[in-house]
């Protein structure tokens, strides 16, 4: 490749999960270190950053395409834009992509993007560069403060997972289960706070296994990690995404009843309701089990609102074990989930497994799975009617003087009045819809 001038602006496109907005975030800090700025809203960037998923299919097409695209566009345009691919499609196929896609430049792993800038001076000098090691916590160390952002703010607190689900890609392409030390976690929180965060979500592929030292050298789990984030003064809403079953424990739930800052609201993937294909899939739980974990929950922190993960059409999935999925959703009452059809990874022991179910059947249960989802979604909307609660103001809407935010639930609420981003504004819920809320304003709890 012939050298190039250094970049001075750059786009971060982020696909997938939290924790890669997270990461583009952090990447964003860090060339802001030297000066690269975000292009302009419809201007081409001179580094265009692809932030990969490789959770489901296509995701590696998806990066070719895009890359296609970047390249025509610059040529339109008589120009070359520097090409880096982040993510985990960055760490699972990296040396394919650099043989295949020779406008790429740099392909940077999750774990390994803390030493962007020096693989960007390499780029400019012609070279093409790849790193994707996996020294997780010098990562953190090697990252700038904090910069200023909207209300509310993510920080990851542990990444990898050991759990080796057979559909899921995640424990190779994020390595094992790493915590961030509590005191680092600390300072990066107030940080966030001094530069205007509101909300912490807390994340990680299992944060609920994060596990430290507090400051007085205790062993502390997820749940002192919260208390002592519940410290921080202008702090006021605490979340954390995504928690596998079988690493809860009691200090988490109590912290649920214990903690007015930690919102009422959990995330807790089951992938199905049925115990033979929660085995096949090496969940290490049972339907029971979970029902059972959700039962504390609801008696910690009664309006506490449940949201899930589900795979239908996993290799082997009858019609009567998709049928116990149906009625785990009926038995939870969840106000929200994501579900997805089964999508064969390469290198998993499911993507090998007899049985693998013809892409109508998973169609048809999708679109029934997402029918029962909806009708519980839409239910517990409006059983929310008449609640006084704060939103938090994350936006503007799309009618003048109209606001968006959300509830303690994470129900997206509409409003109008006079209110500024950030605010926490205290209303009524008076009409809801299936996806949304309409708020009545009392008044500004604080600016
Ligand atoms: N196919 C379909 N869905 C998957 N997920 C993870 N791996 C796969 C796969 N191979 C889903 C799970 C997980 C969510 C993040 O993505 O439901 O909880
Ligand atoms: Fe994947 Fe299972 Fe780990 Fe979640 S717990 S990241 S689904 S292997």
């Amino acid at each position: 490749m012939k050298p190039s001038a250094p970049p001075q602006t750059y786009r971060v496109k982020s696909f997938g999960c939290q924790m890669n907005v997270y990461d583009g975030e952090r990447m964003g800090e860090l060339l802001a270190e030297r000066g690269i700025v975000p292009a302009p809203e419809g201007e081409e960037a001179d580094l265009v950053i692809l932030n990969t998923c490789h959770i489901r299919e296509k995701a590696a097409e998806k990066v070719y395409s895009d890359i296609g695209r970047l390249v025509k566009a610059g040529e339109e345009a008589g120009r070359k834009p520097l090409i880096a691919v982040a993510g985990c499609v960055a760490q699972a196929e990296g040396e394919e992509i650099m043989a295949r896609a020779p406008a790429v430049s740099i392909v940077v792993g999750p774990q390994a993007y803390h030493r962007l800038p020096e693989m960007l001076d390499r780029a400019t000098n012609g070279e093409r560069a790849t790193d994707t090691d996996m020294p997780a916590i010098a990562k953190f160390d090697a990252l700038p403060a904090r910069a200023k952002r909207g209300p509310s703010a993510f920080l990851t607190v542990q990444e990898g997972c050991d759990k080796f689900c057979t559909y899921c890609v995640v424990p190779y392409t994020r390595g094992a289960e790493i915590s961030r030390p509590f005191s680092h976690l600390v300072a990066e929180a107030e940080r966030l706070v001094e530069a205007g965060a509101k909300e912490i979500t807390l994340l990680g592929q299992n944060v609920n296994a994060w596990a430290g030292e507090d400051d007085k050298g205790r062993r502390a789990g997820l749940g002192g990690l919260i208390r002592r984030l519940a410290q921080i003064d202008g702090l006021a809403r605490i979340r954390y995404t995504t928690s596998h079953p079988n690493d809860m424990d009691d200090d988490l739930i109590a912290a649920h009843g214990e903690v007015a800052k930690l919102m009422p609201y959990l995330h807790l993937p089951v992938q199905s309701g049925n115990d033979r294909v929660l085995k096949a899939m090496n969940r290490q739980h049972t339907a029971e089990g979970y029902l059972k974990l959700i039962e504390k929950f609801r008696a910690a922190r009664p309006d506490i609102a449940l949201s899930g993960d589900f795979i239908v059409g996993f290799p082997g999935e009858t019609e009567a074990e998709f049928a116990d999925t149906l009625s785990i959703v009926d038995e939870v009452r969840y106000a929200a989930c994501f579900s997805f059809k089964y999508s064969p990874r390469p290198g998993t022991p499911a993507a090998t497994m007899d049985g693998q179910i013809a892409a109508e059947v998973m169609d048809d249960r999708l679109q029934r799975l997402q029918q029962r989802i909806a009708h519980h979604q839409y239910a517990f909307n409006q059983a929310s009617l008449g609640k006084t609660c704060t939103v938090l103001v994350e936006r503007t809407g799309r009618h003048p003087g109209q606001w968006l935010g959300k509830s303690p639930w994470l129900q997206s609420v509409h409003f109008e009045g006079d209110h500024a981003i950030g605010d926490l504004v205290e209303v009524t819920l008076a009409e809801a819809g299936p996806n949304s809320l309409k708020g009545q304003v009392h008044a500004a709890a604080h600016a």
